[in-house]
């Protein structure tokens, strides 16, 4: 492959309507309204609305809207008794992938005409997927997952904590959810698309993209950065560990982008989120090293913060364990996907591009006793 396509860097691949990333003067936008204004004045439930309608809610659709998916939050029995087979070192990745499989075989999307509510479906209840398994995996529990809390951010911390979330909780993890909704043609929403373009169902797509989305270079870099962040006890630590891992060219997770060269604008918004928690959890040694390893690397390489980095910290803060973040990025990545499919779907073509051949040239057939 000839270095101007590798990895695709730079190809224009399609168009979208739904966001820009990283466009001259334009930053981080959702249907045209800034990341800022939507994290500061709106809701997930409002983006999630904006993603999979077009345009924001009135407060009518709102609230119709978000007690559909309070509806939706219960798990049908046999999704509950496949979900109970899962082992507890199953990755919760793979537990999502699997519960949103399972999903499609039971509830169908029978045609293309039934993509909202599939997608309303999934938005609602892959939070109780994620923690029916984990309670039950973990301690024998079956929680009850149908709760009646206002939010999916507060939803699932309830679900995750077992009572009621902090306000600045609930508002942080709403705010992420907000951050995490859409990005583009990054690696899974690309894969959603290309699994939408053979015709294929909506599960399909979301299973594909969830797939995708789990490896390190894409959403497993909010885990690796915790676990970066967690081997260093101290600034001083964490600026000589650094170091050593820069000498031999380790990559650092939760740094560095395909598209932002200079600053991603979602880190801007959940580093100062990710500070307002160890403050008021007394996670002053997290955040000081994770404020450290962000100076090394931009003193040493010039790389900036994506939004997994400083998401690790507020994740932490907010008692959430480590396997859960990749997943968190899947309960409103889910919404950017959905769109994208229909997107993909409203103006469809099967998308298969050419490869430049590398192998070998044209050779006779070798009988098999005598190769
Ligand atoms: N740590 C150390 N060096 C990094 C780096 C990181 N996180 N990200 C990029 N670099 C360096 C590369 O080593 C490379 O250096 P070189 O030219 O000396 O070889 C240069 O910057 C370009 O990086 P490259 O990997 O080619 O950029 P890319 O556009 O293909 O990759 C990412 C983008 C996101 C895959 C890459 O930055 C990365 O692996 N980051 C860590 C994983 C991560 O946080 N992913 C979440 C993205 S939102």
């Amino acid at each position: 492959m000839t270095s101007s396509t590798a990895g695709l860097a730079g190809v224009v691949a399609g168009h979208t309507g739904l966001s820009t990333v990283g466009k001259e003067g334009a930053g981080l936008t959702y249907r045209g309204y800034s990341i800022e204004d939507l994290c500061t004045f709106g809701s997930f439930e409002q983006v999630a609305y904006l993603l999979l309608y077009g345009e924001l809610p009135t407060g009518s659709e709102l609230s119709a809207f978000q007690q559909r998916l309070r509806s939706k939050r219960a798990l049908p029995s046999p999704l509950m008794v496949a979900l109970e087979q899962l082992p507890a070192s199953a990755h919760p990745m793979d537990v999502l992938r699997t519960g949103c499989s399972v999903l499609g075989c039971l509830e169908p999307e029978q045609q293309p005409s039934e993509q909202h509510r599939v997608s309303e479906r999934l938005l609602a209840c892959l939070p109780s997927v994620l923690l029916y398994w984990y309670h039950f995996s973990h301690s024998g529990k079956r929680i009850d997952t149908d709760g009646d809390d206002e939010s999916i951010a507060s939803h699932f911390l309830h679900m995750l904590h077992g009572k009621s979330p902090l306000e600045s909780h609930q508002r942080c993890m709403d705010v992420a959810l907000v951050l995490y909704a859409e990005h583009e043609f990054n690696a899974s929403t690309f894969t959603a698309r290309i699994c939408a373009s053979t015709l294929s169902d909506l599960y399909s797509c979301i299973t594909a993209g969830i797939g995708t989305l789990r490896g390190p270079l894409h959403g497993g870099a909010n885990e690796a950065a915790m676990e970066l962040i967690d081997q260093f006890r101290s600034a001083e630590d964490a600026e000589r560990g650094l170091l050593e891992m820069l000498a031999r060219k380790a990559k650092i997770m939760g740094f560095g982008h395909r598209v932002y060269k200079k600053n991603d604008p979602r880190s801007d918004v959940i580093k100062q989120w990710a500070k307002q928690l160890c403050d008021e959890t007394g996670n002053k040694t997290l955040y000081e090293v994770s404020e450290r390893i962000e100076s090394v690397m931009l003193r040493e390489k010039k790389i900036y913060p994506n939004l997994d980095f400083y998401s690790a910290s507020a994740f932490r803060c907010m008692g959430i364990p480590t396997p859960m973040f990749t997943p968190i990025f899947v309960l409103s990545r889910v919404t950017g996907w959905s769109a994208h499919v229909f997107e993909q779907r409203a103006d469809n073509r099967l998308i298969r591009p050419s490869a430049d051949y590398t192998g070998p040239a044209p050779r006779a057939w070798v009988p098999i006793e005598q190769r």
